[in-house]
């Protein structure tokens, strides 16, 4: 995408109404209003709260809103001109339970308090598979206890990936510290039993590992 193209998204984001921009220093100052009332400030009920992590453009944010009307759905990336995306679609098609906030995931437990979150989705993250990489890694321990600390205790945490790597390496770390997985499947589309949800909505990057006939695998966890 060209710079003006994105220029234009950017000051299209900021005057979305479902558009959420903290600064660094707000979300680190513990400045930021939202943080433990998304919902009474955002969406103004009390339904559960779910969460995509690394959404891209936010077919799993649209996608699940609209299936879910009962649910609040929060896309959250560190690019706007990709989640603009999804904000507009969610606009143009009224989806009031959808909303995006542009943060560094490293930075999720400054954005919501603690027990907020009823549902994590992690759809497709970079891999991270040089060691030096291992602290980007968005299923590493470090990452899991930030996401425990906003999760309710019932809280679920969905992980779908090409990354065979990404999938061994979190089936891994799970079982070794004594999480629980609640579901693996290593081929989604090939290996009968996966949830609906999971073969029903394709993203943006997903829609280019299937035409490479890459295998997409989920794991469904609690953080224990
Ligand atoms: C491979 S893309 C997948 C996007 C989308 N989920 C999809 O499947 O089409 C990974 C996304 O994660 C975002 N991302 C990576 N690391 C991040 C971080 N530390 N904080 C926020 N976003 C991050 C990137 O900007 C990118 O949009």
């Amino acid at each position: 995408m060209g710079s003006k193209n994105k220029l234009k998204r950017f000051r299209e984001n900021e005057t979305f109404s479902n558009v959420y921009q903290p600064t660094r220093d707000e979300l680190v100052n513990a400045a930021f209003q939202l943080k433990g009332n998304w919902n009474s400030k955002v969406f103004k009920n009390n339904y559960p709260l779910v969460l995509e992590l690394g959404c891209g453009k936010g077919e799993y944010t649209i996608e699940l809103a609209k299936r879910y009307p009962n649910k609040n759905f929060i896309g959250i990336d560190i690019k706007g001109a990709r989640f603009w995306r999804g904000a507009k679609t969610a606009i143009e098609e009224g989806i009031p339970n959808a909303a995006f906030l542009r943060t560094q995931i490293e930075l999720i437990d400054h954005a919501f308090g603690q027990n907020e979150v009823d549902e994590i989705w992690i759809t497709f993250p970079d891999p991270q598979i040089k060691y030096k990489r291992t602290k980007h890694r968005m299923t590493n321990a470090t990452f899991l206890e930030r996401y425990k600390s906003i999760l309710k205790p019932e809280g679920v945490v969905h992980l779908k990936t090409d990354s065979e790597f990404m999938h061994g390496y979190t089936l891994g770390l799970l079982h070794g510290a004594g999480h629980e997985v609640q579901y693996a499947n290593h081929n989604v589309y090939k290996q009968e039993g996966s949830p609906a949800e999971v073969t029903e909505i394709q993203t943006y990057y997903e829609g280019q590992y299937l035409e490479k006939n890459k295998a997409i695998t989920y794991i469904r966890f609690k953080i224990k």
